[in-house]
């Protein structure tokens, strides 16, 4: 939700911030701007414009059009006040001195624009950030460190914050509180983003802001506080991954690119973790004592991550018999849940910055709750205030609607699984050696399903101008249903639900008539009968059935399906592990039949950091 760019150095400024902006583009991209304080004339140059970077970066000939070396730069997901080039940030106040770009919410934004108004500030936008620019000039009497500081007790909610003042125009300053910014450290020059594609560019040097910390960023270096105004150092990462695997590398899609990488972000996950035919984590802080202690698990997440949670409910039950609830984290916060020293709450997130996924995470941590995360992004902020983190090594993950992040998150959760009913004694041996047998192969059977997508496409092209479609599953494959269905509405917008088949006599079906489109998913060898009554229930009633099945079951599913896609036999428990792919492939090629914006669909964000 909005992407945040500094820049101090000696290079023209709009350039630099132009293209840390196209690699933040997945989190918002509603309008952009920039503001650089030119040298020439003295003062802030501003230049905003609704729509995709592209049409600011056209504006400013990529940025040629605009001089300076000191400058902000925003990337924009609306939420207060429409997309327009008014509510675009950068956000100044009235006597054009401050400068400001946002990420996240204002939430007392109404009460502080009533003062402010009161004492004869005019407002331009309808932006909550408006007022923060507006305070920091109302407030600034020469010292704008000071002035930040008496902003940022007055105001209230979520915000990663860069701060460009005309009088100072030697200096950016950083804020963050609950929405993610980071440090770079170059050579004469310094910066700020919102993650670190942004500006890897540049430097591989990074610092990690955390609440409530304030930096002032200059040619020289960084100084940063902590909330009380006292100077802090701060620890210096080096970032080892190369910015080519942000790129698209010669695909037409981000999507399609993530898509082909699973087997090897498989690969990256899992192998390192079986370690003479048994699961390791490395610095792994949960004790055995610990693990036969645990009386709950809470799964905590939003979106796709939420999905893998489904998966993981059923198999870490099935594996360790300790009960899994699973919750979706917007929802966890205001549920009074019951969580104790005796639960464990795993919070899954592939950004690890999701702003309802950190709340739950901090909810639990009061309630006693011990935090495992799984997450992607290494340093963010979930990542730093969990217990512990297995993270997915999968690489950056630059498509809003998320794949190879999914497929490693599930990896984990099995692995953890695994890993838990081991050592509680609830696993059979048989069992335990043919799960990691099979988690070895996964990446091979993947690539395998990947090899087949002609045949997806094949699909996609009879089914892609259907306007509703039923995803149907029975445990496992309800929880896989989810997700394809998710994906196929999050990117083709088209109307998709996903129902437990055993649930559609209960109303859905009366939706069912001649034609429908139901992707009936029937990997579950434990309830293939199940599921092939619900095949022949909807088929009866005229739906056109789009099977997805194990190769053990192909011939049974074509009897009574219209089509069918087949994937590979597995361990049962991980058969969404295989079964998520042609999904993914499916909803690929119908939202590219459609002409959909695949790797930005509308209204969607990739990293979702307000509430
Ligand atoms: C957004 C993304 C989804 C993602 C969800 C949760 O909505 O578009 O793909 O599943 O956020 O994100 P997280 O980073 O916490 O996994």
């Amino acid at each position: 939700m909005c992407g945040i760019v500094g820049y101090v150095g000696s290079e023209q400024a709009a350039p630099v911030l132009l293209e840390g902006l196209s690699r933040l583009e997945y989190r918002g991209y509603d309008s952009a701007g920039v503001a650089v304080y030119s040298q020439r004339e003295g003062t802030l140059s501003v230049h905003k414009a609704k729509g995709r970077l592209q049409v600011l970066s056209d504006l400013l000939q990529g940025g040629a059009a605009v001089e300076g070396t000191v400058g902000i730069g925003h990337t924009r997901w609306a939420t207060h006040g429409a997309p327009s080039d008014v509510n675009s940030h950068p956000q100044v106040s009235q006597g054009g001195k401050i400068a400001v770009v946002h990420n996240g919410i204002i939430e007392n934004y109404a009460e502080l624009k009533a003062f402010l108004v009161d004492k004869g500030v005019t407002f331009v936008s309808e932006t909550d950030t408006e007022v923060v620019a507006q305070l920091i000039e109302y407030f600034y009497d020469g010292d704008l460190l000071a002035a930040v500081g008496r902003v940022l007790h007055r105001i209230k909610g979520a915000y990663a914050l860069g701060i460009l003042c005309a009088d100072t125009p030697d200096q950016l300053i950083a804020v963050r509180k609950d929405s993610p910014l980071i440090l770079g450290y170059g050579k004469g020059c310094s910066f700020m983003a919102s993650d670190v594609t942004a500006i890897l560019k540049h430097t591989r040097e990074v610092g990690y802001m955390e609440d409530g910390e304030i930096a002032v960023l200059t040619r020289e270096g960084i100084q940063c506080y902590n909330h009380l105004m006292q100077p802090i150092q701060k620890e210096i990462s080096h970032v080892d991954w190369e910015i080519d695997a942000a790129e698209k590398g010669g695909y037409e899609h981000f999507m399609f690119k993530e898509i082909m990488e699973q087997p090897e972000a498989l690969r990256r996950c899992v192998f390192p973790r079986i370690r003479e035919g048994e699961v390791w984590f490395e610095d792994f802080g949960l004790s055995e004592e610990y693990i036969r202690s645990i009386q709950k698990i809470y799964i905590v997440a939003c979106g796709s991550s939420y999905h893998v949670g489904m998966v993981g409910k059923y198999n870490l039950e099935r594996l360790t018999r300790i009960p899994v609830e699973v919750a979706l984290a917007s929802e966890f916060r205001y549920m009074d849940p019951i969580v104790n020293d005796r639960t464990l709450v795993v919070v899954i997130s592939q950004s690890g910055e999701t702003l309802d996924t950190m709340a739950a995470l901090r909810e639990a941590r009061k309630l006693g709750g011990r935090i495992l995360s799984i997450v992607n992004v290494v340093g963010s902020s979930i990542a730093r205030e969990s217990d512990e983190v297995l993270y997915t090594w999968a690489g950056p993950e630059i498509a809003v609607a998320t794949t190879k992040a999914y497929s490693t998150q599930m990896a984990l959760i099995d692995l953890l699984g695994l890993y838990f009913a081991r050592i509680l004694g609830t696993v059979e041996e048989q069992e335990y050696r043919s799960a990691l047998d099979e988690m070895l192969l996964l990446p091979a059977k993947m690539e395998e399903v990947l090899a087949d997508k002609d045949d997806i496409q094949y699909f996609a092209s009879q089914y892609f101008n259907h306007d509703s479609v039923f995803f149907i599953g029975r445990n496992l494959d309800y929880a896989l249903g989810l997700e394809g269905s998710l994906k196929l509405k999050e990117i083709s917008y088209i109307h998709s639900e996903a129902y437990a088949s055993g649930e559609l006599k209960h109303g859905t079906i009366s939706l069912i008539e001649d034609g429908t489109l139901v992707v009936a998913l029937g990997t579950y060898g434990r309830l293939f009968e199940k599921a092939m009554s619900n095949v022949v229930e909807v088929k009866s009633r005229g739906a056109d059935v789009l099977a997805l099945t194990t190769k053990s079951h192909e011939k049974e599913m074509r009897e009574t399906a219209n089509a069918v896609i087949t994937i590979p036999d597995t361990h049962d428990l991980l058969l969404p592990s295989l079964g998520v792919v042609p999904l993914q492939l499916f909803a690929y090629y119908v939202a590219l039949m459609r002409g959909c914006d695949i790797d930005k669909p509308r209204n969607l964000a990739k990293s979702v950091t307000v509430e």
